[in-house]
């Protein structure tokens, strides 16, 4: 059963609200826990029994980028880590995980990684299409700006009928600011993430326009109504008001972006959506 927005608003806040967080809880069981190795970061949720976010790790790593594995034992490394904090946060073992991929590419980039931190993969599907399998959606575009890439996945009836990814994200953001300013790539990361900091916004328009672009050519031929926003980079204040005028289309931004996908990705389980882990969609997805 999808989730209805407010109840999907409620975990995310929780999520965000116990983010990192190692003391010990009590939590029901069984867990459904989904992982997301992004390209600007990795990010570990454990969903109770009734899908309540009972741990949210976080960690900020480039362990993937394009579609590449570029630090394989970093990120192995980084999910031990968090599979054990969140193992003794629930003083339960954490053995099953759901993981997603960016549509077009190859899900086994982030399967063996799971595999490699001892965790069998139950659940796999790609990152906009989880969001969509969450939500109750129709004639309605999940878009997913990550830190490297823009994924879209087209809702038809609560049924995804296309997925496709393009490499430009918030990274892209942030080598304009780096260039602009002067100042390294970090600096310009920590300067877009402060809220509401001047001139930023004007500074990365036509960047965000390259993504709309992105998401006007994913979006071409199917009866899409309405977007909805995940991804960390629609934190950035102003970005979903950019978008929208330059879509035309009515665009919803959640509260957390960054956290939607990772619990959706968290949540197939519980919606039995992306079973069998080892399928590879090929260039694009298009489901009849
Ligand atoms: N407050 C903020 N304002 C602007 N951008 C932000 C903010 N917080 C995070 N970001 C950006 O969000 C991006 C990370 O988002 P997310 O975790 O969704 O990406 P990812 O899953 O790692 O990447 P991808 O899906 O492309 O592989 C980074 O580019 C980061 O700079
Ligand atoms: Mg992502």
């Amino acid at each position: 059963m999808a989730l209805d927005w407010k109840e999907a608003e409620r975990r995310l806040e929780r999520a965000a609200a116990i983010l990192n967080q190692e003391e010990p809880v009590r939590v029901r069981s069984p867990l459904s826990v989904g992982v997301d190795l992004g390209t600007a970061d990795v990010l570990l949720m454990v969903l109770d029994a009734s899908g309540q976010p009972v741990a949210t790790f976080l960690e900020w790593a480039e362990v993937v980028r394009d579609g590449v594995v570029v630090d394989y034992m970093g990120a192995v490394d980084i999910l031990r880590s968090m599979v054990n904090k969140a193992r003794k946060r629930t003083g339960m073992e954490i053995t099953h995980a759901a993981t997603s991929f960016p549509p077009g590419t190859d899900s086994r980039l982030s399967t063996n990684i799971l595999e490699a931190a001892w965790l069998e993969v139950t659940h796999v599907l790609d990152e906009p299409s989880c969001v969509a399998g969450l939500l109750e959606l129709d004639k309605a575009a999940v878009v997913d700006i990550g830190g490297g890439t823009t994924g879209t996945a087209v809702v038809l009836d609560g049924r995804v009928v296309f997925s496709a990814d393009e490499p430009t994200g918030g990274r892209h953001l942030s080598l304009v600011i780096a260039g602009h300013y002067g100042i390294s790539f970090e600096e310009a990361e920590e300067l877009k993430r402060q809220p509401g900091a001047p001139g930023i916004l004007d500074l990365v328009r036509p960047t965000i326009g390259r993504i709309a672009d992105i998401v006007n050519t994913h979006i071409r031929g199917h009866n899409v109504e309405r977007i909805v926003l995940t991804g960390g980079t629609c934190c950035l204040q102003g970005l979903a008001g950019v978008l929208e005028s330059e879509l035309g289309l009515p665009v919803t931004l959640p509260v957390q972006p960054l956290l939607l996908t990772p619990l959706a990705i968290a949540s197939l389980p519980l919606h039995n959506l992306g079973r069998g882990a080892y399928t590879n969609p090929g260039p694009t997805l298009e489901r009849g």
